[in-house]
């Protein structure tokens, strides 16, 4: 089995970088992590992923003189390694057409909620305030517009009655932990590609025990 060499590209703690650092290390998992980059010099995901023994860069953005040459070098870090495929795990810089065109239908990105409900910031309170039973994550390959894109994967987690921000906020992440390295591996496998801009499954793909998850496939 090849395995497609990722980047992970985060901004801050990195636990869904973790979560795919750690599904990578099966050595049935179709996906390596070749680069894990921060466009933030403190990001406490880097210490995790250096402790795990995988190349670390960081690629300051107030360093660049405009969002044009923050992206030409970011484009540059990940053709250096030799990238095949970017996961966008908590990065917090929106990317323009430019580089989003460039990596068409090779960037993914997880969101704290059931897209098309809630893109952008402040996911749970919205949801909070919106009253939803259910809200959950969504993985989906990136466009230029912001938190859309073709949907590989969704997982609903329940809002109850006495939820705050927090704990919405911890009962989804618990979620996306499962759910990011599931839609990659279903990506990596070319299980899940895009077609007329939406994710088909290649027939008789199958997805891991886990109710909560969908969609599940026929
Ligand atoms: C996650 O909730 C992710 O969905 C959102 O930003 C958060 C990043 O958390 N895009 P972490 O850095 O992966 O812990």
């Amino acid at each position: 089995m090849t395995r497609r060499r990722v980047a992970v590209l985060i901004s801050g703690r990195g636990s869904n970088m973790q979560a795919l650092i750690e599904a990578a290390r099966a050595e049935d998992f179709p996906a390596e992590i070749a680069l894990v980059l921060s466009n933030r010099p403190d990001a406490a995901g880097l210490e995790r992923a250096a402790a795990a023994g995988l190349r670390t860069e960081t690629l300051d953005h107030k360093r660049f003189a405009d969002r044009g040459a923050f992206e030409r070098m970011l484009d540059e870090r990940l053709r250096a390694h030799e990238v095949e495929l970017v996961c966008l795990a908590g990065f917090m810089r929106l990317l323009t057409a430019g580089l989003v065109d460039a990596w068409r239908d090779r960037m993914i990105n997880i969101h704290p909620s059931l897209l098309p409900a809630f893109p952008g910031l402040d996911t749970h309170a919205r949801a909070l305030e919106a009253g939803v039973r259910f809200t959950g994550c969504t993985v989906h390959v990136v466009r230029a517009e912001m938190d859309a894109g073709p949907i590989i994967a969704q997982a609903a987690v329940p809002v109850l009655p006495d939820d705050d921000e927090a704990r919405l906020a911890a009962r989804v992440l618990a979620a996306e932990h499962r759910l990011y390295p599931l839609a990659l591996r279903l990506f990596a496998t070319g299980e899940a590609r895009v077609e007329g801009e939406r994710v088909v499954y290649a027939p008789g793909t199958r997805f891991p025990a886990a109710p909560a998850l969908a969609p599940l496939p026929a």
